[in-house]
């Protein structure tokens, strides 16, 4: 288990960097993503290797950084490339950037990654919301003894992505005129792709979309509290649907070429996020008028 000092050790050298600058809301880029953390005004740009405990990104299209600022006013803390456990690191370890920016206090996690299409009547190119996800592999961070200070023991999963975020990205989606999918998300370790074998699994257990990502990440967040919505490029269909193989310059080319509707759809979240946080505010008035309590909020 990774002592919560470390985290706080990594926090005291973000503070350090970042000032009096307090980010609320984290977004993580996933493969070919990346380019929209260059939208951050005013960055402060820190490096996974300076941070005392970080774990580097080795993955292809991943810079390995952090970018702090503002995009539409909100006070981001944007990764640039992510860890994953095919990268030789524990579960606990692909999710440490998370738990560190929950002690700079982010509330809100935004998460995206490249992943195959599942759903046959999904295209490469098209994004998705992530409604849910399926993890079966052994893959939580949560494994070993419990952190009180991040969460609970045996935290809820029922709506890990908040409900009322994902309607907002709904409504965000059609006024971009960006089409947006919604489904499951299946975690595979890789890096292997599938095989046709286990997509088919797959899809009989109802996964929409396979990916090697996210899923720690939505649980260690969950955890500690935050907010979640994630979505996934489809960057290509999952193994066995159509009679090619599957390439990485395929994940990258496509998350290049979709780099424009991706702006514009983070963008217009970021700018109506103020509505989320209005209405969670005006229902935690109301729940403390009316004694509901915290389950006010969806
Ligand atoms: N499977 C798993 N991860 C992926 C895929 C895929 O088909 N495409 C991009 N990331």
């Amino acid at each position: 288990m990774i002592p919560f000092e470390r985290y706080e050790q990594s926090a005291a050298y973000l503070r350090e960097k970042i000032g009096a600058f307090q980010p609320d809301v984290l977004l993580i880029l996933g493969s070919g993503l990346g380019q929209f953390g260059d939208r951050v005004e005013d960055p402060i740009i820190v490096s996974y290797q300076d941070i005392p405990h970080f774990r580097h990104s080795t993955a292809p299209g991943h810079k390995g950084r952090f970018v702090f600022g503002t995009i539409a006013d909100k006070r981001v803390a944007v990764m640039q490339g992510r860890v994953h456990l095919y990268e030789g690191y524990t579960p606990e370890e692909a999710v440490y950037g998370v738990r560190v920016m929950k002690l700079l206090g982010v509330k809100t996690l935004i998460v995206t990654n490249a992943a195959g299409a599942i759903n046959a009547a999904w295209n490469p190119g098209e994004f998705a919301l992530i409604s849910d996800h399926i993890l079966l592999f052994d893959a939580t961070p949560l494994t070993g003894p419990n952190e009180e200070r991040f969460g609970v023991r045996f935290p809820d999963m029922s709506t890990a992505y908040t409900p009322a975020l994902r309607e907002l990205a709904r409504t965000a989606a059609r006024e971009t005129g960006v089409h947006l999918n919604e489904g499951v998300y299946m975690y595979f370790p890789g890096p292997q792709y599938e095989t046709p074998a286990e997509i088919r699994a797959a899809r009989a257990l109802g996964a929409d979309l396979a990916g090697m990502s996210t899923v720690p990440e939505v649980i260690a967040a969950r955890h500690c509290g935050m907010e979640i919505l994630g979505f996934s490029l489809a960057t290509n269909m999952a193994a066995g649907i159509l009679d090619q193989p599957l390439t990485e310059e395929e994940v990258l080319e496509t998350g290049e070429a979709c780099k424009d509707s991706f702006s514009k759809l983070m963008l217009r979240i970021l700018e109506t996020l103020w509505r989320y946080t209005a209405r969670c505010t005006s229902k935690q008035e109301k729940g403390s008028r009316t004694h509901e309590g915290k389950n006010a909020s969806d």
